[in-house]
């Protein structure tokens, strides 16, 4: 579960230098880590919505991870990417069991997904996604869904060139 941790479009001498990033499951004393990156999207999200988004509070946040974290349920992936043995980035998905209007079951949903802005387009989201399709494969699962935000267009992007296809939309209109 490892590879360079290349910045974008270096040359390969200097990727090559790059430190690794390595791919691992999650342990317990990386819930501050899950939290901080959890919280700085979740910013994102609020100032997006001016301050009136229903995001988590940091406890109940914390709350969550140290039980998804601790409890290791089969169902639960919990993967952090390690750059020179710093963690940059977590992956949290998990096989769900039920049918979707679109999706057959069992599908793996991936709930959630940052990296830190410092090491970001380094390819580090691309190795913490492609090694959950690896653990779906080993289970046999073929189908892999998330949401995204409209507004969040990188990670639209980054959704994009991982092959990844719009199977719905959620609209709203705001009523006077
Ligand atoms: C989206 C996110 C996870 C991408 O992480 P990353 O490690 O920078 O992604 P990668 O380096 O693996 O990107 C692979 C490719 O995806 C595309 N991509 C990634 N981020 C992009 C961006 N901001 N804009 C346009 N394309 C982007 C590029 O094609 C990139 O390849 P390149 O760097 O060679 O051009 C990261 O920006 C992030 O943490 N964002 C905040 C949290 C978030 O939005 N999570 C997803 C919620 S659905």
């Amino acid at each position: 579960m490892t590879g360079a941790c290349r910045k974008s479009r270096r040359p390969a001498r200097r990727a090559q230098r790059s430190p690794a990033v390595r791919v691992r499951r999650a342990v317990p004393g990386d819930v501050a880590l899950l939290c901080e990156l959890s919280e700085s999207y979740n910013n994102v999200i609020r100032r997006h919505a001016r301050g009136k988004a229903a995001t988590q509070l940091l406890g109940s946040e914390r709350r969550f991870f140290e039980r998804a974290v601790l409890g290791r349920e089969k169902d639960t992936m919990v993967l952090v990417a390690d750059c020179a043995g710093r963690g940059v980035g977590f992956v949290f998905a998990t096989v769900e069991r039920t049918a979707d209007d679109l999706v057959p079951a069992p599908y793996i949903d991936i709930a959630l997904l940052a990296v830190a802005d410092s090491h970001r387009r380094r390819g580090v989201a691309s190795k913490l996604v492609r090694e959950v399709h690896r653990e779906a494969r080993s289970r046999r699962i073929v189908n892999v869904v998330l949401a995204a935000h409209e507004f969040n267009k990188g990670a639209l992007a980054f959704y994009a060139r991982l092959g990844y296809k719009t199977i719905m939309r959620k609209l709203r209109k705001r009523l006077r």
